[in-house]
Formats: C-alpha cells, sequence, structure tokens
C-alpha cells in the first residue's frame, strides 16, 4: 500500500543544502518535507568541510542559527601561505576592508539545522530507500520513497527541491539532453585525519611542498584536521598513522616550529574533481549544492555555495509559491551559476598553485613558485586571494 500525501516543497537529501532550505521555507510560512537515506546520526558525524565565509557566518546569525557557532567557532582574520620552506601571512581583514572566515565544521552546522527543525515539528524522514523523483513536466512533481519501517509513500508536491548530493538521484532524473557538464579530474587526493591535539597554528596554514601539498587546518582547541596530498589511486590502508604524521612533519616543517603530534580518531582519502552540471533547473525541480556542482576543497567553498543556493531558492520559492510570481524562478539558475563559476575558478586556481602534479615538470614548478611569491608580495594579488576565500559575492536574505 502507497501512503499519499503533498507538500509545498519536496526536498531530497538532508545535507546542509535540505536542511538550511528547508528551514528559511518555514521562516516564509512555507511547508517542505526532508527525505535522507542515511541516519540521524550518521549526518551528524559525517566529515567534511569546516571552513564558513563572511555572508555565510552573517547568514546564519540572521535566522536565529548563530548561537553555538558564535560561542564555539573560531574566527579566522587570514591564512599562512607557505613554499620553498617559507611561511607568509596574508591578512584577510586588512586586504579586504575587514572580511573574516570561521571555523565551525559542517558537522555543526548540520546538527544545528536538524535541532531547530525537528524542535519546530519538521518532517525530517532518516533512513529512507528507493527515493524517486517523477512527474516533472507537470506543476505537481511527485516524490515518491520508502520509509525506514518499510511503507511506501507518494508526496505530491508543488516544488521538488534535489539537495542529494554529487551521488544523488535528481540531476539524473532531469531530461535527457538538457544538462551540459563540464568536469575536470585532478590527478591527486586528500588524505584528510582527525586529531586530538591541539593545533599548532593560529590560522590555517597552505603548504607547497616538492613531494606534495598539505594543509593545517582545526576543529576546536583540542582537535587538528589536517590534509596530504596523495595519488589519486591512493589505499588508505598504505598509510599507518606513523606515516602519516611523518609526511606531515616533512611537509609542513619551518625552523623553529612544531608540529604537535596525537592520537588520529579518523582518516579518509576524498578524489578531488571540479564539476558543474548546468542549468540547475527544469520547471519545478531545482538543483542546489552538491547535486549540480562541485570544487575541489582547497578553497573551501563546496559547504558555502551549497549555502548561497539555498538562500536564492528560498527566497525564489516564496516569490513563486506565496506571491504567484516565477521572475527569481526563471532566473535561479543563472543567479546560482555567477558565484558558482567564480568559486570554481578560484577553487582550481588554488589547486593548480599548491599541489604537485605527477604530470607536470619544471616549467609548471617554476609557474606555481611565481605565482605564489606574486601573490604574497603584491598586495593587489593577495587581495584576490582574501577577497574570494572571504567570499566575493554578497548573500541577501530579504527581511520578508
Ligand atoms: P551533501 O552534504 O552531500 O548532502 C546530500 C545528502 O543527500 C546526503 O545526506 C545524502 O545522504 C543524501 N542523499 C543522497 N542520495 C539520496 C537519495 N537518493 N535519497 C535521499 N537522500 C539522498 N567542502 C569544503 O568547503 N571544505 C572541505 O574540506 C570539504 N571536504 C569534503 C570532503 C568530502 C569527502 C566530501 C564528499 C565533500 C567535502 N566538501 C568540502 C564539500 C562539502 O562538504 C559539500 O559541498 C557539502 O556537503 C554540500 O552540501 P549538500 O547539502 O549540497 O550535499
Ligand atoms: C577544513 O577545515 O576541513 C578545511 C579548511 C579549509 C580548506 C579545506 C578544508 O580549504
Amino acid at each position: 500500500m502507497t501512503v499519499s500525501s503533498r507538500t509545498q516543497v519536496g526536498i531530497v537529501g538532508a545535507g546542509p543544502a535540505g536542511l538550511l532550505l528547508s528551514y528559511l521555507l518555514a521562516l516564509r510560512g512555507i511547508d517542505s518535507i526532508v527525505v535522507e537515506n542515511r541516519s540521524r546520526a550518521y549526518c551528524e558525524a559525517r566529515q567534511r568541510a569546516g571552513l564558513l565565509e563572511t555572508g555565510t557566518v552573517e547568514l546564519l546569525r540572521d535566522i536565529g542559527l548563530g548561537m553555538r557557532m558564535d560561542a564555539e567557532g573560531l574566527e579566522h582574520g587570514g591564512i599562512y601561505l607557505q613554499f620553498e620552506g617559507e611561511r607568509h601571512h596574508l591578512d584577510f581583514r586588512d586586504l579586504t576592508g575587514g572580511r573574516w572566515v570561521t571555523i565551525y565544521a559542517q558537522t555543526e552546522v548540520v546538527k544545528d539545522l536538524i535541532q531547530a527543525r525537528l524542535a519546530a515539528g519538521a518532517m525530517i524522514e532518516f533512513e529512507v530507500r528507493d527515493t524517486e523523483v517523477a512527474e516533472l513536466d507537470t506543476d505537481q512533481p511527485v516524490l515518491r520513497f520508502t520509509d525506514a519501517a518499510g511503507a511506501r509513500h507518494e508526496v505530491t508536491c508543488d516544488v521538488i527541491a534535489g539537495c542529494d548530493g554529487f551521488h544523488g538521484i535528481c540531476r539524473d532524473s532531469l531530461p535527457a539532453g538538457l544538462v551540459t557538464i563540464a568536469e575536470r579530474l585532478y590527478p591527486y587526493s586528500w588524505l584528510g585525519i582527525l586529531a586530538t591535539v591541539p593545533p599548532s597554528t593560529d590560522e590555517l596554514i597552505y603548504a607547497r611542498h616538492d613531494d606534495g601539498f598539505a594543509l593545517h587546518t582545526m576543529r576546536s582547541p583540542q582537535v587538528s584536521r589536517l590534509y596530504l596530498q596523495v595519488p589519486a589511486d591512493e589505499e588508505i590502508e598504505r598509510w599507518p598513522d606513523d606515516r602519516i604524521w611523518s609526511e606531515l612533519q616533512h611537509r609542513l616543517t619551518v625552523p623553529g616550529w612544531d608540529l604537535k603530534e596525537g592520537p588520529i580518531t579518523e582518516k579518509a582519502i576524498s578524489p578531488m574533481r571540479s564539476f558543474v552540471a548546468s542549468p540547475m533547473r527544469h520547471r519545478r525541480l531545482f538543483l542546489a549544492g552538491d547535486a549540480a556542482h562541485i570544487v575541489p576543497p582547497t578553497g573551501a567553498k563546496g559547504l558555502n555555495l551549497a549555502i548561497a543556493d539555498v538562500t536564492a531558492l528560498a527566497t525564489a520559492l516564496t516569490q513563486l509559491l506565496r506571491d504567484g510570481n516565477a521572475e527569481l524562478a526563471e532566473a535561479y539558475s543563472d543567479t546560482c551559476l555567477g558565484r558558482v563559476w567564480r568559486a570554481t575558478h578560484f577553487s582550481w586556481w588554488m589547486t593548480s598553485m599548491l599541489h604537485v602534479d605527477p604530470r607536470s615538470d619544471q616549467f609548471g614548478a617554476q609557474l606555481q613558485l611565481a605565482q605564489l611569491r606574486y601573490v604574497i608580495s603584491s598586495r593587489a594579488a593577495a587581495t584576490t586571494l582574501a577577497e574570494n576565500y572571504t567570499g566575493y559575492y554578497p548573500l541577501s536574505w530579504p527581511l520578508t
């Protein structure tokens, strides 16, 4: 038997994009249901991004989600760029007229959103199976899924939002031939660890080393997060903890500085990819976040882009569903893709400047070093990095 129901917006995926969309729509009096194929515990523990742009922080504060972020987040006014064995500081506040970034992990953003939505009585169906979106050529698309108890559901919607990440089903449900894909795979991956040890730095260190990129970031005053460039097809079994620490020591070292080591509580390898699907909408199916685009993490843009997409989408859907005006919904894809391509370029640029490409040669290495020297010596070049990193486009969330 199938249980039938209806809602205004059917949302696929309880990652940051789907959860924030549901939260923003509720602020405008629009109801939604979120379906997620993982468990709540899994969504809240999945280690991913850590860094929020100025505009993302301000948005979360404006909509009443800033309490724990303000208490526990770590505000950073710059980063370190390291190459040729020397570390250089970039001061974002000075370069951008006051902008900064905040370390507050995606796990915490997701926990705050789930807690707020459930407290408000929202429907989030975790551990669903066999999600389908259908009737996409009508004004009443349908969302189907099997719930955790095994009951099949069919929800008639005014709009469906595909917030189901890169491996979701919504993008592939768009009509064949509609979507254009622009894609680049990089010939390396990131090995990321979480370690129970106070960070050895006050701000993030991005290091280009002849043996590969390394990044020192953090989660809290007690927990460090570090990344190493590894070959694209690398296996995690080849990286026992002592090998990871010794490679981090090797790539991050500068005279007079110590990298503190501690127990590694998690380690995983992630591929690096740039990917943009366009358009991000077909009639009443809208894609947002990783479902539509992926960037390599060197620019820390993925989570911020997902948040920007759904901020634009919530405003467009409010106009469509409350006022019957489709203007912003029609513009949604173009509105988002402007920002997406800026972030795609920045993430590609940071990635190419800082990683060792196994196919490259002396010419490629010297170009990277020339670019890095330029960034730390020219105020114009440093400002370009700083304004992209802290968030180049403002987010707009109108008061009503
Ligand atoms: P997701 O977080 O992927 O959420 C999509 C949700 O949809 C998931 O919960 C998934 O389970 C669910 N779903 C999928 N299919 C279905 C289905 N059929 N039915 C129901 N639910 C479904 N960004 C950075 O800025 N910095 C980083 O360091 C960084 N590290 C990353 C590391 C990894 C391993 C990955 C994968 C991404 C990383 N990112 C990073 C990117 C960032 O985490 C993403 O951009 C962000 O998670 C996007 O949010 P989202 O809500 O669009 O997608
Ligand atoms: C993180 O904290 O996980 C992080 C920060 C900056 C990046 C990538 C990852 O560029």
